[in-house]
C-alpha cells in the first residue's frame, strides 16, 4: 500500500552553514521516509534557487525572500499530509521563526559544525579559504551572518558524529515528537549522501564556472 490518507505532514527544517551537513542529512531522510511509504518532498536550497527562487541573490532582503517561499511552499506541502524536507543555510533566525509560526508541524534540525572544521575538511573548492583571506564577499560564517537557532528541536554535532550517527539521532527525535513510529534505520543500499544535491557551491552565491 502507498497511500497513506493518515499520514500528518510535517517539516523538517535543516539549518546550518554551508558545508555541516545539512543536504547529507536531509537525502537520507529522505530515503527512510520513502522506505516507509511516507509522502515525502526534499527542497534543497540549490535546487530552490534554480527554480522558485531564480534571479534573487544574497542580500539580507534576498536571502529572506528565499526562506519566505521555501516556507510557504513547505507549508502548502505539510497541510497536505506530505513530509517537506528543507534545506537551505536559512542565516537569519527571525525568518525561520516566522516559517515556523505558518507551518506549526515544524522541527528544526541545526546541523552544527564550526567554520574552522568545515574549512579545514570540507572545502573542496577552496571557498571558504577565499572568504576568509577576503577573497570573497558576502559568505555566510565569515563576513555575513549565521544566527544560529536558541531552541531547536534537535542539533547534530556533525563535528562528532558520522552521517548515520547524525541520521540516528533525527530519527528518534521524529520518533519521541510523535511522528515516526519506528525509528530504526530501514533504508537500503547506499545511505551516504549521492552529492546530487551537494549543489552547495551555488547555494553560497559563490559557484565557480562549471561548479
Ligand atoms: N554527521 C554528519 N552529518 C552530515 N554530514 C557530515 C557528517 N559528518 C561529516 N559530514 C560531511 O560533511 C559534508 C556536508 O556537506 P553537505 O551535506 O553538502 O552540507 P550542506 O548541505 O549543509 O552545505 C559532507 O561531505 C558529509 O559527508
Ligand atoms: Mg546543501
Amino acid at each position: 500500500m502507498t497511500h497513506h490518507p493518515e499520514q500528518k505532514g510535517f517539516t523538517v527544517w535543516f539549518t546550518g552553514l554551508s558545508g555541516s551537513g545539512k543536504s547529507t542529512l536531509a537525502e537520507m531522510l529522505y530515503h527512510e521516509l520513502q522506505a516507509r511509504n511516507m509522502r515525502v518532498e526534499l527542497l534543497d536550497g540549490d535546487i530552490v534557487r534554480q527554480n522558485l527562487s531564480k534571479g534573487l541573490g544574497f542580500s539580507k532582503e534576498d536571502r529572506d525572500t528565499n526562506i519566505r517561499r521555501i516556507g510557504f511552499v513547505a507549508n502548502l506541502l505539510t497541510r497536505n499530509g506530505v513530509i517537506a524536507l528543507t534545506c537551505a543555510i536559512s542565516p537569519y533566525r527571525e525568518v525561520r521563526d516566522e516559517c515556523r509560526a505558518l507551518i506549526g508541524e515544524f522541527v528544526e534540525v541545526y546541523t552544527y559544525a564550526t567554520v574552522e572544521e568545515i574549512a579545514a575538511h570540507r572545502d573542496p573548492k577552496g571557498l571558504y579559504r577565499k572568504a576568509m583571506a577576503g577573497e570573497i564577499k558576502g559568505f555566510t560564517g565569515i563576513d555575513d551572518p549565521y544566527e544560529a537557532p536558541e531552541s531547536p528541536e534537535l542539533v547534530v554535532d556533525t563535528m562528532t558524529q558520522t552521517p548515520l550517527e547524525s541520521l540516528q539521532t533525527i530519527l528518534d527525535r521524529l520518533r519521541d515528537l510523535g511522528y515516526l513510529e519506528d525509528s530504526r534505520m530501514l533504508a537500503e543500499g547506499p545511505k551516504v549522501h549521492s552529492g546530487m544535491t551537494d549543489l552547495r557551491l551555488t547555494e553560497t552565491g559563490h559557484v565557480a564556472e562549471g561548479g
